[in-house]
């Protein structure tokens, strides 16, 4: 019996410890906890965060030994950071599968080796806690993988399960004022493991927080806000239902009604984009909380999803929870990184891919302005191994668990008004208990209509949803031509997961977005997905599947988002920001005028500044304000340009027309640029290189002009003083995941077909090296051992006093039935000279054919390593898209017509080669590509590959660099 009890009672000594383990592998949720309710961030009642160091032991099976009683002596325990995930804090290794249950398949039963987390804690009460009569607490947990069992001061509090969900248990009779022991015994694997195959790592711990709240007699225990949009009256209805009666106040709007009473007044809406909120107070006899409401409604009317009643385009991603050094225990930092990352690339929209996130990540939401598809922590992918036999969700025996898992999403987060959909989960296959929990959902909350991708005649959902379609299919669906039942007809469009973007890509973005623009049943989508999930890891850089030692894995399918793992934004995203822009600037540059749309949904364009310059070979002459009207959602106008400068020389001239934020916002600075155009006045005059120099040869060494050759093999050996080695064709590049493609796929993937082919192991057969006059002309065959097939390359060299230009032109021989991964020159020059680039064209980031929309014409300037992207796992990157000229390594290059830059310290070879960043080494020479084309990226590391128009067919091309030694160069 404890003396300095808090309440006064008992405290009970410890019981059922060690005395079975069925609750493990029980299909139930749990036992003893309380019903699940709504989740708010804030109130006056007193709690205290349990976050912190803790006591750690690890155990390899579940039948681990007592330790919950008072007084357990836990001193020669590890420590460990709670949230956080043990595999990820030295105890064990995480596992990576993408739907394969990394244990054998015998639902609910989880192997005997099943490694067990128990974790200690004693605190103590603040001095100021309230301790008088009829008070109570409990003890919230919010997110627990898979499986715990939970004590206080000796006594069990019950069990749970469902990962990503929050558990309250009451504990006011138990709490005392020091010395309270909390002992958390966890299961990475349990019957709810089953529930909870969605593709990612499996990281047991008590990764989100653990919080003691006080309970004060009369306090708010549910609560349900209400807060609807009456667009055509300009009014918000606010009703909150609260289990506890109190009143409601929201001083901004004069509200001062009762809990239950409705009440009408005329309000600004919240949307994403003008994500208006109002500060209330929900006051019981015993607690006041803080509200944030947002007026809004959502409706499913026209076929269309509505939001105060205007169609919504999603211009979304796919979220999982990660840090690379911390799994998914995400600091509020973290999450805030996420949503403004997300805002300042014109993102709109989250689908909380797959499962609730933490809830502070929906507050952020509302506050930012992001439309959300909150998705509940259910996903049964691996049973299609099993044809779905015996699918958790088509068992009733489950459907208490597949219950609870939804009202513990709804109760927990119905009070956010950015989340706009319900979603049943992902990749569950189909069954009644997806019906009971959409039946459930749908009496609990009419207000917002159900998404679940895996119900593909919409019996149970208000959405039509697909992953990875390709454009063609999109489009069908888009004009209504897609059949399927009568119901899914009628219904609205979305892409849940489109555009992989895993490794280099996605490719085919801008198409998409054009398809979205074109039909309006077309409502967007969300792009798989947003991070990388690669761990940190000493010596690989960032690990993923596989290097822990894995028995089954799925490499690096776990690293296919728009930031990389330590959120630096990939070309990517930076193309998805492109086009996503909510503004549309188009004109041809001649015109004299630009015309300017207003793509938002909801919001004017008055936050935005517009400005225009005026540039000739990527330099800027003029520049200056536009005057653009604060347009409408959907409205255009054509808007007049000032005259060019008249003083304005020769050259390639562009106009530049930008839309950046007129002030400060939450999310960017004043000057964020958020949309822009460019739009040529004058073409390009390609390089002219007259073939006045003629020929030398002395002592087997020729040159011509700067240019100086192997007499023997024609090779190019310096351009100048710069020496150049192994300039030749070059069609390979290290196959991108999206080149290598997904195994399950029909269609033909190109990485293995390349290399199936030899394309990697090209030989340079020289058949006559013809040197006469003012040319030089090479002769060669390219092609793979073992195949007849190749292509017929001549170079042929001409100069001017100083300018040394190569016309390569390339025929092909043979049955070329696959596109080529690219075609141009390589050539090595010494890294020792410069380490500076500069080039005009495309720019700064890398673009590939069919992701180009971000590339802008200019100047610019980097290093060799600048040019890099480092992807988790090394593969093709860094071209630098339409680029006039280049300077680098000693040499200026220029191309005709525009051509690829790519420069990089290792060689394809190598890069191919490399399974991870830390294996690429800088050598002493830069390998320069010069590619006349490439093949565009697509997205079949999941979905379609690159649209006919961005494959790079194989027939006779033509192509010419001109190369004289840089004049900048130190
Ligand atoms: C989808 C799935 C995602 C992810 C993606 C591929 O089928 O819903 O969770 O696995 O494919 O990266």
């Amino acid at each position: 019996m404890s003396v300095d009890s808090c309440t006064g009672n008992d405290t009970e000594t410890e019981t059922g410890i060690g005395t079975g383990i069925e609750y493990v592998e029980d299909v139930s949720p749990g036992s003893g906890a309380l019903p699940p309710r709504a989740r708010y961030a804030s109130s006056d009642a007193a709690s205290l965060s349990l976050n912190g160091t803790w006591r750690f032991r690890l155990s390899p099976t579940a039948e681990a030994g007592s330790f919950a009683r008072e007084g357990y002596d836990a001193g020669g325990w590890a420590e460990i950071a709670v949230p956080g995930h043990w595999v990820l804090q030295g105890h064990g290794s995480p596992v990576y599968t993408n739907h394969r249950y990394p244990f054998p398949v015998d639902p609910p039963r989880v192997p005997t080796e099943n490694p067990t987390g128990d974790h200690l804690r004693v605190f103590d009460l603040p001095a100021d806690w309230p301790c008088g009569d009829g008070d109570g607490a409990v003890l919230r947990f919010d997110g627990v993988e898979s499986c715990a069992r939970v004590w206080l001061n000796g006594t069990e509090l019950g069990t749970f399960k469902g990962s990503r969900l929050d558990h309250e248990f009451t504990v006011g009779p138990l709490l005392k004022v020091t010395g309270n022991v909390l002992a958390v015994r966890v299961h990475q694997w349990s019957a709810g493991s089953y529930l909870e195959d969605q593709d990612q790592w499996w990281l047991p711990g008590i990764f989100r927080d653990v919080t003691l709240l006080h309970r004060p007699a009369d306090g708010v225990r549910d609560f349900f806000v209400h807060a609807s949009y009456d667009h055509r009256a300009g009014t918000g209805t606010l009703r909150v239902d609260s289990d506890v009666a109190g009143r409601v106040t929201v001083p901004e709007l004069g509200i001062d009604v009762p809990t239950g009473e409705p009440v009408t007044v005329p309000v600004r809406p919240w949307s994403a984009e003008v994500p208006r909120l109002y500060d209330g107070v929900l006051a019981t006899g015993g607690e006041r909380v803080p509200l944030r409401i947002g007026f809004r409604t959502v409706e499913v009317a026209d076929g269309l999803i509505k939001v105060n009643g205007r169609p919504v385009l999603f211009k979304g991603v796919n979220r999982h929870e990660w840090h690379p050094e911390r799994g998914r225990a995400l600091d509020l930092e973290t999450m805030r990184a996420d949503v403004l990352l997300m805002k300042r690339h014109n993102i709109n929209a989250v689908r909380t891919s797959h499962y609730p996130p933490h809830p502070a990540f929906l507050d952020l939401c509302d506050e930012y302005g992001l439309w959300v598809l909150d998705e509940c922590d259910l996903e049964t992918h691996g049973f299609t191994e099993l044809a779905w036999r015996d699918n958790p969700v088509d068992d009733d025996r489950w459907t208490p668990a597949l219950l609870d898992r939804a009202a513990r999403m709804v109760e927990r987060d119905k009070n956010h008004p950015s989340i706009v959909l319900w979603s049943l989960g992902n990749e569950a296959g189909g069954g009644r208990g997806l019906t009971a929990m959409a039946e459930w959902i749908r009496a609990r909350d009419p207000s917002r209509p159900l998404h679940y991708e895996g119900d593909r005649d919409c019996r149970d959902t208000d959405v039509y949803a697909r992953m990875y379609a390709g454009h063609a299919e999109v489009e069908r669906i888009g004009r209504h031509l897609d059949g399927g039942p009568l119901r899914r007809r009628r219904l609205p469009f979305l892409m849940c997961e489109y555009a992989h973007a895993m490794g280099n890509g996605p490719g085919g973005l801008a198409d998409y977005q054009r398809l979205f623009a074109s039909y309006q049943r077309l409502q967007g989508g969300f792009v798989w997905e947003w991070i990388d999930h690669g761990i940190a890891h000493p010596k690989l850089g960032f690990a993923y599947g596989g290097d822990f030692g894995e028995e089954l894995h799925d490499g690096n399918f776990v690293c296919d988002g728009l930031v990389l793992p330590d959120r630096r934004p990939s070309p990517g995203l930076v193309e998805y920001k492109k086009v996503l822009e909510p503004v549309g600037i188009t004109g041809d540059g001649t015109a004299g005028a630009v015309r300017v749309t207003n793509g938002y949904d909801a919001a004017d364009l008055s936050a935005l500044a517009f400005s225009w310059s005026y540039q000739v070979d990527g330099e800027t002459l003029a520049s200056g304000p536009l005057p653009v009207p604060a347009l409408a959602p959907g409205e255009s106008a054509d808007v007049k340009l000032p005259a060019p400068p008249a003083e304005a020389p020769d050259g390639e001239a562009h106009w530049l027309i930008r839309a950046a934020l007129a002030a400060d916002t939450a999310w960017a600075e004043r000057g964020h640029v958020v949309a822009w155009g460019q739009f040529p006045v004058s073409d390009r005059t390609p390089p002219r290189v007259p073939a006045t120099a003629r020929l030398r040869v002395s002592d087997g060494v020729l040159t011509l002009g700067p240019g100086t050759f192997d007499a023997r093999t024609g090779a190019l050996t310096a351009v100048g003083d710069v020496a150049v080695t192994g300039l030749r064709l070059d069609v390979w590049r290290a196959p991108t995941d999206n080149d290598e493609g997904a195994a399950w796929q029909d269609a033909p993937r190109c990485g293995p077909r390349w290399r199936g082919l030899g394309l990697h192991r090209m030989r340079h057969r020289l058949d006559a090296v013809e040197a006469g006059g003012d040319a030089l002309t090479v002769r060669t065959r390219v092609a793979p051992a073992g195949r007849e097939l190749g292509l017929s390359t001549v170079y042929r060299w001409t100069a001017d006093g100083d300018r040394l230009r190569l016309a390569v032109r390339v025929v092909p021989e043979g049955d070329w039935t696959l596109p080529l991964p690219r075609l141009g020159i390589r050539l090595g020059l010494p890294a020792a000279r410069a380490d500076r680039v500069r080039w005009f064209g495309g720019g700064p980031g890398e673009a590939y054919p069919d992701s180009k929309a971000a590339a802008m014409t200019g100047r610019w300037e980097s290093t060799v390593a600048g040019l890099q992207t480092p992807y988790v796992r090394p593969q093709e990157n860094g071209a630098r898209i339409d680029v006039r000229w280049a300077e680098l390594g000693g040499l200026r290059i220029e191309g005709d017509p525009l051509f690829f830059l790519t420069a990089r310290r290792w060689t394809t070879e190598q890069l191919d080669a490399a399974t991870h960043r830390t294996a690429l080494v800088p050598g002493d020479t830069i390998w320069v590509n010069l590619d006349h084309a490439q093949h565009g990226l697509g997205s079949q590391s999941c979905g379609p590959g690159p649209l006919p128009h961005h494959q790079l067919r194989v027939e006779p091309s033509e192509f010419a660099f001109v190369f004289a030694p840089d004049p900048g160069a130190a």
